[in-house]
């Protein structure tokens, strides 16, 4: 049994990463401060005595240090997630997921824990036009955003080389599931579409719908968490690995997919009309991921194709939003 800080536990990737390590016996502690998360994702965790709720904020080292305190490793998700917030407000962006995150690091390498794995990111390929990304062949960043999850990659390096810290990044590639927030200016394509063809609103696609994305379902997220937090390969630690399914879908066959799923609970969304409207900046046109690196050092084998994840995640949304 291990002692498991999850930053950002109450959002979407972070509760279900609590909900998994606290299944299988864990003690797990979650540092949030409910910027984009929410009480209802961690409120089933609360009466379990090996659960542990810390309300604070990344940007302030206190609260690191006291979150770290007795941990034996750190699921750092804590950030703010979203290109187009941080086109609109890249202070504060900068400020969680930099500041932020050199304080999780700093607390982190203090508290001696065994080991840091972080969110990382596949906006991190920017400009790069190859396909399908390897890890150490990236572009120039396109947004804010991914100036700062870039940052956090170069601070990670620099912490295991200097102060002998292991870190291990996960660049997280369009993540999907349960609990995935459809609420908001920010919301990710996923749940707004399956919200939108809910309740019989046209969902609109930013572009032609022939950008391509690797969408990744939250279980093979949760495999690489595990397998990075506890591989005993010496040669898979102080790196970074895709974090993906390894295939991609375009933005109209997925609403296709979404479709598809849904007229099986409501016949009537057959019939919701789909709509186009301008690209938006800061967005690549295509992202697919080699996940070869973590198939060879890391042993990951993802469970769960677009098509499977999908169905799962479209039964959960119909169970909690309808
Ligand atoms: N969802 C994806 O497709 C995706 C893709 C690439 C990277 N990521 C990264 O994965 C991580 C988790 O993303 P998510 O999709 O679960 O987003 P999310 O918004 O659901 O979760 C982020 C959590 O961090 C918390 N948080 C934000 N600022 C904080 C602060 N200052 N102090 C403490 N807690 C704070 C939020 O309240 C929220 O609970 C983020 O680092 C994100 O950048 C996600």
């Amino acid at each position: 049994m291990n002692k498991i800080l999850i930053t950002g536990g109450a959002g979407f990737i972070g509760s279900n990463l609590c909900e998994y390590f606290l299944n299988k016996g864990n003690q797990v502690v979650c540092l949030d401060n409910f910027a984009t998360g929410h009480r209802h994702n961690i409120a089933p965790f609360l009466e379990n005595k090996n659960f542990t709720l810390l309300e604070g904020d990344i940007r302030n080292l206190q609260d690191c240090q006291k979150a770290t305190e007795g941990v034996d490793y750190v699921l750092h998700q804590a950030a703010l997630g979203s290109v187009p917030r941080s086109l609109k407000d890249p202070i504060t962006s900068n400020e969680v997921n930099v500041t932020g995150f050199l304080n999780m690091l700093v607390a982190a390498r203090d508290a001696k824990v065994k080991r840091f794995v972080y969110a990382a990111s596949s906006s991190i390929y920017g400009d790069s036009q190859g396909l399908p990304k390897v890890e150490d062949v990236i572009g120039k960043p396109l947004s804010p955003y991914a100036i700062t999850k870039y940052v956090n990659e170069l601070y990670a390096d620099i912490f295991s080389k200097t102060y002998g810290i292991e870190t291990i990044g996960l660049r997280y590639f369009n993540v999907f599931g349960r609990r995935q927030d459809p609420n908001g200016a920010y919301a990710a394509v996923i749940p707004l579409f399956v919200k939108q063809f809910m309740s019989h609103e046209s969902p609109v696609i930013n572009g032609d719908g022939n950008f391509s994305r690797d969408f990744t379902y939250i279980d093979n997220v949760i495999q690489m968490n595990e397998l990075a937090m506890l591989t005993k390969n010496t040669q898979a630690i102080n790196t970074v690995y895709n974090t993906a399914y390894g295939d991609r879908t375009t933005l109209a066959q997925l609403v296709q997919l979404l479709k598809d799923n849904l007229v099986q609970f409501d016949p009537k969304i057959a019939e919701v009309e789909v709509l186009h409207g301008p690209n938006r900046a800061g967005d690549i046109p295509h992202s697919l991921a080699s996940i070869e690196k973590a198939k060879k050092n890391l042993g990951y084998s993802p469970k769960y194709s677009i098509e499977q994840g999908i169905k799962e995640a479209v039964s959960w949304y119909w169970e909690h939003l309808k």
